[in-house]
């Protein structure tokens, strides 16, 4: 599956990047998603595979594209079964544009992602916060998120081979990350906070390099599922806890077959053992490059991964809308 299918996918998250990164700075989250949500669904279309949203943009009374249980691809027969012959039968998590308002303000760290696994292989998480620690490969398996944070911060450089002053912790930058914030100065490592887009960062903790070694915090549940597909490409760990927060959540979790009382950990969010991780930058990152626009065409950087091929590859795209882009492009 990995092999015909892993560039197809990166096709399907450089559309959504360029359609919403055209509103950057319009201070229009929706219309930004929107954009999203509309490139990715068109562009997944064309895709040799029959695919099912099981993370998407919600349910489907809520959402008219991308939502969960949705069928997309190319591979669905007009009787509505997936169509015979050389298809892939995969389950699809989608985030159209990972930090919504950060490209309505025109700030970094926005991308376009999703994940792709065999059937079954990406845990059907319900749209509430999940309380997170992921870290890279060196540290991975040796964290637990019942340790203090002193001692989890410890593995961590110590997997490094740094002290913990030279760590750097991000953390959304949320009123209810306030007691988890002291506890990260009281150790002196140093802190990112960031205004949205945990996802991301938690890949770039597991890409040496970045000078980003561990997230912290509570953040969406659904964008846990996808780091736990990109951290199985990579390497790296994420612990994340359930965390409902009234009945109706708890009802929702139970419904799902959620134990909001255990830890759950990569492999068990994203179990497959055939999965693809596409994600495309629409702002700049501290990963990926954000889409340039030129006349006529635009520049896109994207990372796509593959688990069971153990490849990790930057795509650098350059699209041109048309013909004149030609001579407007500098490779
Ligand atoms: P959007 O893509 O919907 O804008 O969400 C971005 C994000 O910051 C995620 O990265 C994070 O997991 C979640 O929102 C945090 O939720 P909240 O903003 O409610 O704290």
């Amino acid at each position: 599956m990995e092999r015909q299918l892993v560039l197809e996918f990166v096709r399907v998250t450089e559309a959504g990047a360029v359609a919403s990164a055209r509103l950057m700075g319009r201070s229009d989250a929706k219309g930004a998603d929107h954009a999203a949500v509309e490139a990715m669904r068109h562009a997944m279309d064309e895709v040799r595979m029959s695919g099912t949203i099981v993370i998407g943009e919600g349910e489907r009374d809520e959402a008219p594209m991308l939502y969960i249980g949705e069928r997309v691809g190319a591979g669905w027969a007009a009787d509505g079964e997936p169509s015979t012959g050389a298809v892939a039968a995969v389950d699809i998590a989608v985030d159209p544009l990972e930090g919504t308002g950060l490209v309505a303000r025109g700030q970094d760290g926005a991308i376009s992602v999703l994940a792709v696994a065999e059937a079954g292989g990406l845990l059907h998480a319900p749209d509430i916060y999940m309380e997170k620690l992921c870290v890279g490969p060196g540290a991975a398996g040796k964290v637990r998120m019942d340790y203090p944070v002193a001692a989890n911060l410890r593995i961590i450089a110590d997997s490094l081979g740094r002290e913990i002053e030279d760590l750097t912790v991000v953390i959304l930058d949320r009123p209810r990350h306030q007691a988890l914030t002291e506890s990260v100065r009281a150790t002196g490592a140093r802190i990112r906070l960031i205004a949205d887009g945990d996802l991301s960062a938690a890949i770039s903790c597991a890409v040496s390099g970045t000078g980003d070694h561990c997230v912290m915090g509570s953040g969406g549940a659904p964008e846990g599922v996808l780091t736990a597909a990109a951290l199985r490409c990579l390497g790296g760990q994420i612990l994340g806890r359930f965390v409902p927060r009234n009945d109706v959540e708890r009802q929702r979790c139970l419904s799902m077959g959620i134990d909001a009382d255990r830890v759950y950990d990569t492999a068990e969010l994203a179990s497959g053992s055939s999965i693809i991780f596409a994600a495309t930058g629409v702002t700049d990152g501290s990963l990926l490059k954000g889409v340039r626009f030129f006349g006529g065409g635009a520049r896109t950087h994207s990372l796509v991964m593959g688990l069971e091929s153990r490849t990790i590859r930057f795509v650098d795209t350059v699209h041109m809308f048309d013909a004149q882009a030609f001579g407007r492009v500098r490779l």
